[in-house]
């Protein structure tokens, strides 16, 4: 059995479900919708295996894993890089000060709350002095970030920066080139803008950014 299957009958077990049904056996990017409630309980039994994950030396050197959270039927999930040093003491992911902008983001900017939207990373643990992750790590961790994305389901998907853009969309294109482009992961939106830690380090990319976040919003609403 190939990979994308393989996960794609774990979150479905995951899930809770014992048997597919005929005519749903096509595969992760026409998965059924999880019922309500399962999407929580998948989402659940993930985090579980997040935090007990050895996959990649940070697990070595995190305090604990942070494994996303939000609505577990959320319309976007904004995807950054990985967690910080804040991110690694309280186990919650965009909590320090990148973590601030980004509600500011979502509150003042879209008019949502955070417990509205899903909020994940590429890699689950701390990356030493919070350094970018290393492809190893990235793909070590990619499993994790892809059932996630299948089991939410949403409607459109923010890639926050240059990690989590070139790990969905599979290319090494600079921000400034992926931004305004039409991108989708298995069919799902994809919009990339500025990591909100670059935001804070280069406050006049704040107007380019605020426009992705107006093409998110129309294109999670007409999706
Ligand atoms: N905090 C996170 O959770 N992710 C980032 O990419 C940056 C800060």
């Amino acid at each position: 059995m190939n990979q994308p299957a393989r996960r794609y009958l774990s979150s479905l077990a995951a899930a809770g479900v014992r048997r597919i049904p005929r005519g749903h056996s096509k595969g992760p990017a026409e998965a059924p919708a999880p019922e309500p409630g399962d999407a929580e309980a998948a989402l659940t039994a993930l985090a579980a295996e997040v935090r007990e994950c050895t996959r990649c030396s940070l697990c070595k050197t995190r305090t604990q894993a942070v494994p996303g959270e939000g609505n577990p039927h959320p319309d976007i999930v904004f995807v950054g890089e990985g967690p910080g040093a804040d991110e690694d003491r309280t186990g919650r992911p965009f909590v320090g000060r990148a973590g601030a902008l980004l509600d500011d983001i979502i509150t003042k900017g879209m008019k949502k709350q955070r417990a509205d939207v899903y909020i994940a990373n590429v890699v689950k643990c701390r990356p030493p002095e919070n350094r970018a992750p290393t492809s190893e790590e990235s793909e070590a961790c990619r499993p994790f970030l892809e059932r996630q994305l299948e089991i939410l389901a949403p409607k459109a998907i923010c890639v926050l920066g240059n990690t989590a853009a070139h790990l969905l969309l599979d290319n090494d294109l600079p921000m400034s080139r992926m931004r305004g482009q039409p991108f989708a992961w298995r069919q799902i939106p994809v919009v990339p803008t500025y990591h909100p830690a670059y935001l804070l380090r280069s406050p006049e990319a704040k107007r380019p950014a605020w426009e992705d976040i107006q093409r998110l919003m129309k294109v999670a609403s007409s999706s």
